[in-house]
């Protein structure tokens, strides 16, 4: 270990952006046992609920104050028909979601996902089919959630029990049209793009934010054709808000890359994968930047997490995975980069919320278990709608396969209470790392509240029987002195520390 710390300063950025707390959001889809069983139990079920979904998911997605969900894909967006899953639920047809294999009941549609999203606290970000929908389709959708009573389709929701407006604020025209949406080149998407995104009326005083489909991965001239046909300003000023983004670390289906049987090199590999977004999100960003130089266009990363093999045991079309401290970091550097940019990425989605992928819950019958990465949205909450703050330091670069990720990444933010908190993931398994941090506008007389994730063993997950191996707890192994908090990290940790007024 290098005596020497490494000094970082934390300051005010003139012109700072504002974090906001929509890229802390989540994505379910009809997938696995996400949807059912994830949030859906039914009215009828033995755990506790409430009109059928589930309480102890709802208190947990609320303690980590989620600020949106996207539904209901996905791939399985596109192949969706929204009235399917409308009316009384035992009339509902029961199908085969072809998209994962699975069967499909229908129980959860429309109006249980808003019921679920008002429990929960938060909004909705509904993703519309267009690779096997229509246009009227789409719109029709929007009229049954949206209209005040008085329309064709709002009445139904009415008859439906539902009399006041669903209010969706945030509307996604297709999924991967590039991909399972429809297999389009961007030159066609981009024209159905508008032709959609026209008869998406608001019916709200605000506008409708129309969310087009953005590119997979490095896919730069689908960023370059999307800004271009649809995001310079002298289209309908209005008519695009959102460009998406879509990345997974070790994205895929991958063969025998396990959640948690990994050694140092299978550590390095994920952090510098991870960090990949970093560099995608960087010159998609500057794409935009052509197009729109007032940065009007939010990037959504709207699918982003960790995907490794299916875990043993589960159906491999679920996909199921475990997760560990490694996941934990990827959650963290994920969000540091996204704060990094806060002036363009504005909306973010984990994928995926419950029991698929990288989720923040699983569930096994009626336990739930909380993953290391909840831990992570928990202990980012301050940062939700706070000013950002800006991190300055000679941070020392890793290289994994010449691909370079951050030592330490460090994120900082300022709330409205004048609190300020800095996150810390420290990407390193072996090898602790001594810090100084410099906080030069720090009052006098703060107080410094620390919180750290770690794990007894890298590889170590949370079970039903052992649901607290990788948690967070509370931390105080740091001095401050003045303006300045001097630490030393654990290796593979993600930390913060709030400084606030003594009351
Ligand atoms: O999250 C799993 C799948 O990954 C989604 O359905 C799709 O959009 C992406 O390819």
């Amino acid at each position: 270990m290098s005596s020497t710390p490494l000094h970082l300063t934390v300051s005010a950025e003139a012109a700072a952006p504002q974090i906001s707390r929509h890229i802390f959001g989540q994505f379910a889809e009809h997938l696995g046992r996400c949807v059912y069983e994830g949030i859906w139990v039914g009215e009828n079920s033995s755990i506790p609920n409430v009109r059928g979904i589930r309480s102890d998911v709802v208190a947990a997605l609320r303690e980590i104050q989620v600020p949106n969900v996207r539904w209901p894909g996905g791939c399985f967006a596109d192949a969706y028909h929204w009235r399917d899953g409308i009316g009384p639920r035992a009339q509902r047809p029961r199908m085969m979601n072809d998209t994962w294999g699975i069967p499909e009941t229908n129980e959860f549609g429309s109006l249980e996902f808003i019921d679920f999203c008002e429990q929960v606290g938060c909004e909705p970000v509904i993703c519309g089919n267009v690779g096997s929908g229509t246009v009227q389709e789409m719109r029709d959708w929007l009229e049954y959630l949206n209209a005040p009573v008085g329309r064709p389709l709002s009445d139904l929701r009415a008859a439906h029990g539902r009399p006041e407006p669903a209010r969706v604020r945030y509307w996604g025209v297709g999924n991967e049209s590039w991909g399972c949406g429809g297999n389009m080149r961007a030159e066609y998407y981009a024209d159905e793009f508008r032709r959609y995104a026209t008869y998406l009326g608001g019916y709200m005083k605000e506008p409708l934010h129309r969310i087009g489909c953005g590119p997979g991965v490095d896919d730069w001239h689908w960023t370059e054709v999307m800004m271009r046909e649809c995001g310079a300003p002298r289209f309908h000023p209005e008519i695009m808000s959102g460009l998406t983004l879509h990345y997974y670390m070790n994205g895929g289906c991958p063969p025998e890359f396990w959640a948690t049987r990994f050694d140092h090199q299978g550590w390095n590999h994920v952090m510098a994968h991870a960090w990949e977004i970093d560099r995608l999100v960087r010159r998609h960003a500057e794409i935009m930047d052509k197009y729109d130089a007032k940065k009007r266009i939010a990037l959504i990363v709207d699918e982003w997490g960790s995907w490794y093999t299916a875990e043993p045991g589960s159906r491999p079309n679920e996909l199921f995975q475990q997760q560990t401290v490694r996941d934990a970091l990827v959650a963290a550097l994920t969000l540091n980069c996204f704060i990094a940019h806060a002036d363009r990425v504005r909306m973010a989605n984990v994928a995926q919320m419950i029991n698929v992928l990288h989720s923040v819950i699983l569930t096994y019958g009626e336990k739930i278990v909380l993953t290391p990465s909840w831990h992570v949205f928990h202990l980012y909450r301050p940062h939700q709608n706070a000013t950002r703050l800006a991190v300055t330091g000679d941070i020392p670069v890793s290289n994994f396969s010449d691909m370079p990720y951050p030592r330490v990444s460090v994120a900082a933010s300022q709330a409205a209470d004048q609190s300020i908190t800095v996150t810390l993931a420290h990407t390193d398994p072996a090898e602790p790392l001594a810090i100084s941090l410099a906080i030069p506008g720090l009052p006098g007389g703060v107080t410094a509240t620390g919180r750290i994730i770690t794990a007894p063993e890298l590889t170590a997950c949370n079970t039903p029987e052992q649901p607290n191996r990788v948690t967070a707890r509370d931390w105080s192994s740091f001095s401050l002195l003045g303006h300045t908090l001097t630490t030393t990290l654990p290796p593979a940790c993600v930390a913060s520390v709030t400084f606030s007024s003594r009351k």
